[in-house]
C-alpha cells in the first residue's frame, strides 16, 4: 500500500519524505489556501516545489467546473512536471474530462467521491486513482470503511487498472483498516502515519532495556 501526505505544506512533506515511507501527494483548493498560496503563477510554483521534494505522484486540483475549461486547466498543471496528476471532481463534465485526458496517457484523480456507483463510473471514464472520502462519510453517520470496501470488490471483479486511493483519513486505524481492506494508496497528514508507530508497550519495553542497560553498565 502507498502512503501518500494530504497537504500542501511544504515542511510537513519535508518531514514524511524524511521519514522514508511517502510515495506521493495529494492538494487541494483548501489545503492551498490554507498555505496562503494564491496566484496562477505562485500556485504553479508551489506544485514544482512540492515535485521537487518526492519523487512520487502530486495530485493538483482544477478550479474550473466546465469540460472546456478542466481540460485547458488540467492540461496547463500535466505540463508543468511529469509527477503531477490532474484531480478532477466527480461532475458530468468531469466524468468527461477524465476520459479526455486518460485518452491522452494524462494521469487523473477522481476526488469527491462518496458512493460506490461515483467510483464505478470513475473507473470506467479511465481515472489513475479514484478518492472516496471516507471521514466526510463517517462525519455523517455512513461508514466510510465500507466504502473502501465496497469499491476495492468492483475493481476486482472487473480488473479495472484504476487505483484506490482512500482520503479523509482522520486517524491510524482508517489506514490499517484500508489496508486490510486492500485499498492501494491511503492519504492523510503527517500526523495519522505517525500515529501508526505508537504503542505504550513499545515505549515501556525500551525504557526497561535501557534502564536494563544502564544498571548492568554500573554493576
Ligand atoms: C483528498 O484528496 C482530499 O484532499 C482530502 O483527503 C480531504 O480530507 P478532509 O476530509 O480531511 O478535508
Amino acid at each position: 500500500m502507498k502512503f501518500f501526505i494530504d497537504t500542501a505544506n511544504l515542511d510537513q512533506i519535508r518531514e514524511a519524505q524524511a521519514l522514508g515511507v511517502l510515495d506521493g501527494v495529494t492538494t487541494n483548493p483548501s489545503l492551498m489556501a490554507k498555505e496562503g498560496i494564491s496566484g496562477e503563477e505562485n500556485i504553479k510554483k508551489h506544485y514544482l516545489d512540492i515535485c521537487s521534494i518526492v519523487d512520487g505522484d502530486v495530485s493538483a486540483e482544477v478550479i474550473s467546473t466546465s469540460f472546456e475549461e478542466m481540460v485547458k486547466e488540467g492540461e496547463a498543471l500535466a505540463a508543468l512536471h511529469p509527477q503531477i496528476v490532474v484531480k478532477v471532481p466527480m461532475i458530468q463534465d468531469g466524468v468527461k474530462a477524465l476520459r479526455y485526458f486518460s485518452d491522452k496517457g494524462i494521469k487523473t484523480n477522481c476526488t469527491l467521491v462518496f458512493s460506490a456507483g461515483q467510483a464505478l463510473l470513475a473507473a470506467k471514464a479511465g481515472a489513475s486513482y479514484v478518492s472516496p472520502f471516507l471521514g466526510r462519510l463517517d462525519d455523517v453517520s455512513t461508514d466510510g470503511i465500507e466504502l473502501i470496501g465496497q469499491i476495492v470488490q468492483i475493481y476486482d471483479n472487473y480488473g479495472f487498472k484504476t487505483e484506490v486511493l482512500a482520503a479523509s483519513i482522520r486517524h491510524a486505524m482508517h489506514i490499517v483498516r484500508c489496508a486490510e481492506l486492500g485499498a492501494d494508496v491511503v492519504t492523510c497528514p503527517l500526523a495519522p502515519i505517525l500515529s501508526l508507530l505508537k504503542h505504550p508497550l513499545t515505549d515501556q519495553g525500551l525504557e526497561k532495556f535501557l534502564a536494563d542497560h544502564r544498571n548492568a553498565q554500573q554493576g
